[in-house]
């Protein structure tokens, strides 16, 4: 679409949000059936989204631009393998991840699913071979523990994902993550776990990330320190599309999962970069995971799209974001095990769509990815729901609920879902009281987002779902998704900022600023 006709469309939403005055008591009040009309479901998931400042001539308006747009020719395009990613010059196919062998993905017309099922097979039957104990330590032991070494992509997904299904490890090793180069992380870790029961995995797309290959560094002398240096061959393994540094490194070839630079980092759990979360719930929970993502992709493939789950969070984003120049989303899951979905929503949204440039290289007279942010429920409501309900800020909320829980504990599941429901009606609805101060105005929006249970099946399609919402939200805003070159500046400056602090005559010192150099010199210790 052509940066006149998109600049077009978000002036007309912009005028048509000033008009809008419905509140949601009126909405509510005028249409008895307003619950079932914005209502859909898909995949597992049911979602509800009448709570928001929407009526049927906006929402059908909405949905009718996302399809002038050309909204469907990009979707067959992701099938294609079209180089969507078209500043790297890379395809965008990481639905070929949760794929079946007669799927039509392809690259340069060659079908991707030949390699993707051959991967496939290799990383559960080493997962598999974890977990039953026919795969061992260098001096036979079990493990019991698996560290997944990596950042952002490489670290938020899995480690989200062990934590939300915890619950389906069995006898499987237990993981940890370790991310942050702050040495007490790694150490933190580590002193917890005897290196003969455990295996690390370093998972870096590029297998030059500074954080993982410092802490890579940090597990070969601790396993060579406990066990002898013969031992990290069989205590490491490397998930990565840099085979050659991965060699270089000294993990040996069948202790190597490769995955392709189609997939992007946030978007790799589905490949080999699951490593951690397969050996801690096996191959069979790994592929329902699969299964659901799969389940989600068809959704949002075939799905008209007034009822498509992700492209109705997609608008409904862009509608306030755009409309109405709010400028944070708060994702609130009813489920301690979801804790860190919000932290991996930050990076898949606030990576894929904090952009300002449009394809054609145009800076963008419209604002893209809000602040995504959260905390599971109940615990913010004793922090930040007081600014919620009452703050000058309107901030659209996502519940995230499950009808049953995995535990035994159904009585407490519903104390929990109630929570999170009476909280939604009371954003919505509020409370007229004469006091101002105890006066609660209501009127504020959120969606309700349930799933049955949290399981692999349904994790997989949740998580799909806010991917397809994602990648819907950059095509509407005419950005590149798939890229991150704004994180690359920070990297080289501190490169060239560390042999500062060993001398700090040496020539990189005078391209940083007065400022810097007197926090190197406070690093010093000299002044
Ligand atoms: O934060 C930048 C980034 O490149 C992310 O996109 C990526 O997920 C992360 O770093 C880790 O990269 P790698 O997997 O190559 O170590």
């Amino acid at each position: 679409m052509e940066h006149t006709a998109r600049t077009a469309f978000f002036e007309e939403l912009k005028a048509r949000a000033s008009h809008w005055t419905a509140d949601l008591r009126t909405l509510f009040q005028a249409d008895p059936n307003r619950a079932s009309t914005f209502r859909v479901k898909g995949a597992g998931i049911c979602l509800d989204f009448s709570k928001h400042w929407l009526d049927q001539p906006t929402w059908t308006w909405l949905c009718q631009q996302v399809d002038h747009m050309g909204f469907r020719e990009i979707q067959r395009e992701l099938l294609k393998g079209a180089r969507l990613n078209y500043t790297e010059n890379r395809a965008v196919l990481h639905l070929a991840l949760r794929g079946q062998a007669d799927d039509p993905f392809s690259l340069d017309g060659k079908g991707v699913m030949p390699d993707v099922l051959h991967e496939r097979a290799r990383c559960d039957r080493f997962a598999d071979g974890i977990r039953q104990g026919e795969i061992r330590g260098h001096s036979g032991q079990r493990f019991t523990d698996v560290i997944n070494l990596g950042i952002g992509g490489s670290d938020l997904g899995p480690l989200m994902a062990c934590q939300a299904l915890e619950p389906f490890r069995g006898n499987g090793p237990k993981t940890h993550f370790v991310s942050n180069v702050d040495p007490a992380h790694w150490g933190s870790v580590a002193s917890t776990l005897d290196p003969h029961k455990t295996l690390v995995i370093v998972a870096s797309k590029t297998f030059t990330t500074q954080e993982t290959m410092t802490n890579a560094r940090h597990a070969k002398d601790w396993i060579s320190r406990g066990l002898g240096p013969a031992a990290v061959a069989d205590h490491m393994i490397a998930v990565s599309t840099n085979l050659s540094a991965v060699r270089a490194f000294g993990i040996q070839e069948e202790r190597m999962f490769p995955f392709w630079d189609w997939v992007g980092g946030r978007f790799s759990l589905w490949s080999a970069i699951g490593m951690a979360l397969r050996c801690q719930i096996g191959s069979e929970q790994f592929s329902a995971l699969l299964a659901g993502a799969r389940a989600m992709d068809q959704h949002f493939l075939d799905t008209p799209l007034e009822s498509n789950l992700p492209v109705v969070l997609a608008l409904l984003g862009i509608w306030y974001r755009n409309g109405f120049d709010l400028r944070s989303h708060a994702v609130l899951p009813y489920s301690q095990r979801l804790a860190r979905f919000p932290a991996y929503l930050q990076q898949l949204e606030m990576e894929s769509n904090g952009k300002r440039i449009d394809h054609h290289g145009h800076e963008l007279s419209w604002h893209t990815a809000p602040v995504i942010w959260g905390e599971s429920g109940t615990n913010g409501q004793h922090a930040f729901h007081q600014w919620l309900h009452q703050g000058t800020d309107i901030i659209p909320v996502d519940f995230l609920l499950a009808r049953e829980t995995v535990e035994e504990d159904q009585e407490g599941q519903l104390l929990l879902i109630a929570n999170g429901l009476a909280q939604a009606e009371a954003l919505a609805f509020g409370e007229a009281h004469p006091d101002p101060h105890r006066n609660m105005p209501g009127n504020r929006p959120s969606t309700l987002i349930g799933i049955e249970r949290l399981d692999p099946q349904n994790l997989g399609a949740l998580i799909a779902l806010y991917e397809h919402k994602t990648m819907t939200q950059g095509a509407i805003w005419g950005i590149n998704s798939f890229d991150q070159f704004g994180v690359e500046l920070g990297k080289r400056l501190c490169h060239a900022l560390l042999p500062t602090f060993q001398d700090p005559n040496h020539s990189n010192a005078s391209a940083f600023s007065s400022s810097t150099q007197a926090w190197v010199e406070w690093m010093r210790n000299t002044d």
